[in-house]
């Protein structure tokens, strides 16, 4: 496990939460980074009620705002803060066509373009020893398109669930390209499909008609089960996960071809670099 704290985004409820219990009761110091402080602070005091070992710390931290990705990082480096594990767990199914307060469409700042500078911001405060980053992606990415622009233009045939898609492919292509910029540094990038299951974020009906309904209820899970490939993926000391992979639990997933083509991966990782105005970073590979 490496040294330093777990910072989980999106840990007061749903997957992160389930994360943050099991993490917690393995005595780990966490960071619970929240969209608002209140319910970070609530839920630190819900895990502090139960058998935890470790510091727990809250935190605010709002995806969908790149001054507050900002002010968090910030935050973190000005207490000296060193983190083992960084997961980006918070994620969004928005239900209409929204954009972020710095013009990005709604899914596409939280579950990807949010994690992206997040990810960055935070590199140097990892140990030198080594680190782990897991994105939590989502099999949707299967009927993801690529990306080629992330604001309002994404207007015009906008649908709920592509657009979730679509930036869950963009996590998964941002999740195997860090891994190969960040190959030579002793830093693993892991991403997991928690697969269906029972959180805030799917209400039957939004997803499934009746019929898929009956089918795929059986194999939605809760969210304690949801939360075990991001589990054991950061208490694992034995090299099982290997950086760049995909995984359900700890079944490597195979990602199709299409998503793993190096100029399909380099030419997202540059648009949003211009996106977010942090060119150059990670070129020439370390
Ligand atoms: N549930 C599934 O079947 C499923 C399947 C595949 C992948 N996933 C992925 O698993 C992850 C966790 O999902 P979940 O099912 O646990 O969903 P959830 O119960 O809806 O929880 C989502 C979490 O993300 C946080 N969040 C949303 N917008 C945010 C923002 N702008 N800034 C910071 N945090 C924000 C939420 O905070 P608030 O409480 O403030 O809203 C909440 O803590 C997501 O990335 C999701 O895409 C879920």
């Amino acid at each position: 496990v490496p040294s330093g704290s777990v910072l989980i985004t999106g840990a007061n409820r749903g997957i992160g939460w389930a994360t943050a219990v099991a993490l917690a009761s393995a005595g780990l110091d966490l960071v619970l980074a929240c969209r608002h402080l209140s319910s970070a602070e609530e839920a630190r005091s819900r895990l502090g009620a139960g058998a935890t070992h470790g510091r727990i710390e809250a935190r605010e931290l709002d995806l969908a705002s790149l001054a507050s990705i900002r002010r968090f990082a910030a935050g973190c480096e000005a207490d000296g803060l060193r983190i083992g594990t960084l997961i980006n767990n918070a994620g969004v199914l928005a239900e209409d066509f929204a954009l972020s307060e710095d013009g990005f469409e709604l899914s596409m700042a939280v579950n990807y373009l949010g994690p992206f500078l997040l990810t960055r911001l935070l590199l140097p405060a990892f140990s030198k020893a080594g680190g782990l980053v897991i994105n939590t992606c989502s099999s949707a990415f299967r009927i993801g398109r690529l990306p080629h622009s992330f604001g309002e233009e994404l207007r015009m045939g906008w649908h709920p669930i592509r657009a979730y898609a679509d930036s869950k492919l963009a996590l998964l292509m941002f999740s195997i390209e860090l891994s190969r910029r960040l190959s030579r540094l002793p830093i693993k990038v892991l991403a997991v499909d928690p697969g269906i299951v029972s959180t805030g974020m799917i209400s039957l009906h939004k997803w499934f008609d009746p019929l898929t309904d009956a089918l795929f209820r059986p194999l939605i899970q809760t969210e304690a089960q949801g939360a075990r490939g991001s589990i054991a993926m950061t208490l694992s000391t034995d090299g099982e996960f290997s950086s760049g992979g995909y995984y359900r639990g700890r079944r490597s997933i195979v990602v199709p071809r299409r998503a793993r083509k190096a100029d399909k991966l380099e030419g997202l990782w540059s648009i949003t670099e211009s996106a977010l105005g942090v060119e150059g970073w990670l070129d020439g590979h370390p």
